[in-house]
């Protein structure tokens, strides 16, 4: 019985990574010639049961740390799998803006909604590229397996740090199963490119949420400032050490 229960397990670990290997060079060659955001048909997958059960989504708000009250950014909503628990979850008090740039996902998040969920949250089409939102206005933006679907990644997470406010949220959340899973690494060299820093990573390998802070612009300036010095073969060790050097030789030249 254990055998027969020993062999299945291999069986199916088997399967998934097989599933794994072709799905991601599948996906690597596609996106190479074709860069087009999800079907909209997988929207029916992506707010089922199935998908809940694998991902549930009060996790997936817990970890990006949002809190009741919020004004929230849900970005690459798809059919709204975490924006409709979301605007429960940040109340009468706060409000979710579900952006995406498909028409055909936005209709399946509305065919959802009830009357009183239109109250605090708000379906709105446009690209990642320009956010019809004013600056500053956001407390909290998530991102939930849409930032690697995304060309132009910075551009796009330029466009998120210029709508939070100082110190707002940016949460990426990646899951396994989505064929344009990166790694914990690349995701969290992507937010730090953009200046955010990062705050905390939750949950699993396969399921994860980085939590990432706006910082003040003179952490940016800073961030810039460090990288020309890099390009330029100067390290901070280097610095420190020739600063060290001048003060021993100025010392010594008054003694
Ligand atoms: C894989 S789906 C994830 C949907 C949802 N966040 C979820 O977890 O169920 C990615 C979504 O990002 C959207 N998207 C892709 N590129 C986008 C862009 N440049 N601007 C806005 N949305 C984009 C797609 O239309 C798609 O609905």
């Amino acid at each position: 019985m254990l055998k027969r229960l020993g062999r299945v397990l291999v069986y199916l670990l088997a399967i998934l990574a097989l599933y794994q290997i072709v799905i991601r060079i599948l996906a690597k060659g596609f996106r190479r010639w074709v860069q087009v955001p999800a079907p909209a048909f997988l929207g029916y997958f992506l707010s089922s049961r199935f998908r809940y059960g694998l991902q549930p989504s009060v996790e997936v708000i817990r970890r990006s740390g949002i809190e009741p009250g919020m004004n929230v950014l849900d970005l690459g909503c798809g059919s709204g799998a975490l924006a409709l628990p979301l605007a429960d979850f940040v109340g009468e008090q706060g409000r979710v803006i579900a952006v995406d740039l498909q028409r055909h996902m936005l209709r399946q998040l509305t065919a959802r909604m009830t009357p009183a969920d239109f109250d605090c949250n708000l379906p709105v089409q446009a690209s990642a590229y320009a956010l019809p939102l004013a600056n500053a206005s956001l407390d909290a933006c998530v991102m939930s397996s849409t930032l690697q679907e995304i060309p132009n990644r910075q551009r796009a997470l330029r466009e998120v740090w210029r709508v939070l406010k100082p110190g707002g949220i940016l949460a990426v959340t990646e899951f396994l199963i989505d064929p344009d899973y990166p790694l914990i690494s690349t995701t969290i060299r992507l937010g730090e490119e953009a200046g955010f820093e990062v705050k905390a990573v939750k949950g699993t390998f396969w399921n994860y949420t980085v939590r990432f802070r706006k910082m003040p612009d003179a952490y940016q300036a800073m961030l810039r400032v460090s990288r020309k010095l890099e390009d330029s073969g100067v390290t901070a060790r280097g610095l420190y050490e020739a600063s060290r050097q001048e003060l021993e030789d100025r010392t010594d030249r008054l003694l």
